[in-house]
């Protein structure tokens, strides 16, 4: 017996609005289908028999194919959206007979692992399990219908419901779990014989009880796991939901959070301990933060890795860079990609670092450009010195040893090294290699016009 999750994702997802298929749009970053997509593997990998779930895509399929890469994944096309009974059966010759059958919906993406597994383990005593919920409104959904002794009996649809039927506030949340050959079955019984004119999966719940087989309910008491997304709105109140989750798993994690509802979390972020987060950072991608880290307020950080004890200050930018223990960055830093700052380094305002290592303890404080540039330590940059890094075609390298001084306003034209130790006077345009411990300027000489006079406005 080996498990096999099905996840439909073939809809339209008209009431997105959308050019896009609605199981791509995000929810955390990551497009609801892949929320789906990780659980489902999450309960494959503690399956040793198995290893291959199967996606039922159609609307937009193409789409969806080219951004969920994964090889584990069996596609199965279903060219027309006939319903969900019809979508599970178009990967009829995929299902084994002994498979244990886990089915979801690529556009309820808050599902737990867990509550994937209560299903499949339900199975161990009874031929179908369903996974319901209680909801205060449930219009729109498909209605849990029991008998006198509260077996469920059938799922009827919206759509085909009465006004009794409609009252029962039990509703399917479209989890369902079988053995291939029951599940096989009972699909090729369906019929479109209702008010959509649909297959629909729901109806395997009546055949299941008609043959006297079991059928058992699931209740997940925490309606938002499995809510679906139909339209924006949706998607908003999940977002939310889901951020807010992120936020107690932070806190849980040792992270204090200034408030729990401005944080979002974009992606997966590692915390140490005894981190501080102030209000409305954005954590995009993978990012990991050491322990004591202070992120202040209003910063984006992307794929980036924070060390012990360092602080980034209000409203900087950071994108694929690594940042030492105790350094300091911002407030308004931009440090783009390869932003290497070592222990104790020091990026001010207004100041933008790529593709370049700050030495242990530089200083680069004030208005700069570092761009393409291996710094040594203890440096110190001068405010509004610029790396000229580009001549337009190419781009070079800059070098500065340590203990270097640049003064303020300098350029340096790359390809170019500042030895160890070196000084270079304000306002220099530097375009030869500078000698260690040695005052390099390039300067105008001042000077002063004995009896100039400014200029007075003619009549
Ligand atoms: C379905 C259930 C309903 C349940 C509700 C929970 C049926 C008949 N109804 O209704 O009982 O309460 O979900 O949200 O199953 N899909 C396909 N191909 C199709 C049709 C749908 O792949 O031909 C996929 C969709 O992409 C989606 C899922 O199946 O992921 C559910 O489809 P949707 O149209 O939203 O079903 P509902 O009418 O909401
Ligand atoms: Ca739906």
């Amino acid at each position: 017996m080996k498990l096999l999750p099905i996840i439909l994702a073939a809809g339209k997802g008209t009431r997105m609005v959308s050019e896009r298929p609605k199981v791509l749009h995000a929810i955390g970053g990551q497009s609801m289908l892949q929320h789906v997509i990780n659980r489902c593997s999450e309960l494959l990998n503690g399956d040793k028999s198995s290893s291959n779930l199967i996606v039922v895509y159609g609307h937009g399929g193409e789409q969806v194919r080219a951004v969920i890469d994964n090889e584990a994944i069996d596609w199965v096309l279903q060219a027309e959206q006939k319903g969900t009974g019809h979508a599970v059966d178009q990967a009829r010759e995929l299902i084994a007979d002994d498979d244990l059958v886990l089915i979801a919906y690529g556009d309820a993406p808050l599902i737990k692992t867990k509550t994937l597994q209560s299903l499949v383990d339900g199975l161990a005593d009874a031929d179908l399990t369903v996974l319901t919920t209680v909801l205060d409104n449930p219009t729109g959904y498909g209605r849990i219908v029991r008998n006198s002794q509260g077996s469920i009996e059938n799922i009827t649809e919206e759509k085909d419901a009465n006004a009794k039927i409609k009252k029962i506030t039990e509703v399917n949340t479209g989890v369902i779990a079988a053995d291939g050959k029951n599940l096989k079955s009972w699909l090729s019984q369906l019929s479109p014989d209702n008010a959509q004119g649909e297959y629909y999966l729901t109806d395997c719940i009546g055949l299941a009880v008609a043959e006297g087989k079991k059928v058992a309910a699931v209740l997940c008491e925490d309606a938002m796991e499995v809510q679906g997304v139909n339209d924006r709105l949706q998607q908003a109140q999940l977002e939310r939901e889901y951020q807010k989750r992120q936020a107690e798993k932070l806190m849980l994690a040792g992270v204090s959070l200034a408030d729990p509802a401005r944080i979002d979390v974009r992606g997966e972020l590692q915390v140490g301990k005894d981190v501080f987060i102030d209000v409305n950072n954005v954590f995009i991608g993978n990012t990991t933060l050491g322990n004591h880290v202070i992120i202040e307020s209003g910063c984006v950080i992307t794929d980036s890795h924070i060390e012990d004890n360092a602080r980034i200050k209000a409203n900087s930018v950071l994108e694929n860079a690594h940042v030492g223990k105790n350094c300091e960055a911002g407030p308004f830093a931009r440090l783009r990609p390869d932003a290497v700052l070592k222990e104790n380094a020091k990026v001010g305002n207004f100041v933008e670092i790529k593709k370049s290592t700050i030495g242990q303890g530089s200083k680069v404080s004030h208005l700069s450009y570092i761009g393409d540039t291996q710094m040594g330590s203890n440096v110190n940059i001068g405010a509004g010195t610029i790396t000229c890094n580009y001549d337009g075609a190419n781009k070079f390298q800059t070098i500065i040893g340590n203990d270097a001084f640049i003064g303020s306003d300098s350029q340096l034209i790359a390809p170019v090294t500042v030895a160890e130790g070196a000084t270079i006077g304000a306002g220099s345009t530097i375009t030869k290699d500078t000698p260690a411990e040695q005052l390099t300027l390039s300067r105008a000489k001042q000077m002063t016009i004995t009896g100039w006079k400014r200029p007075i406005k003619q009549k």
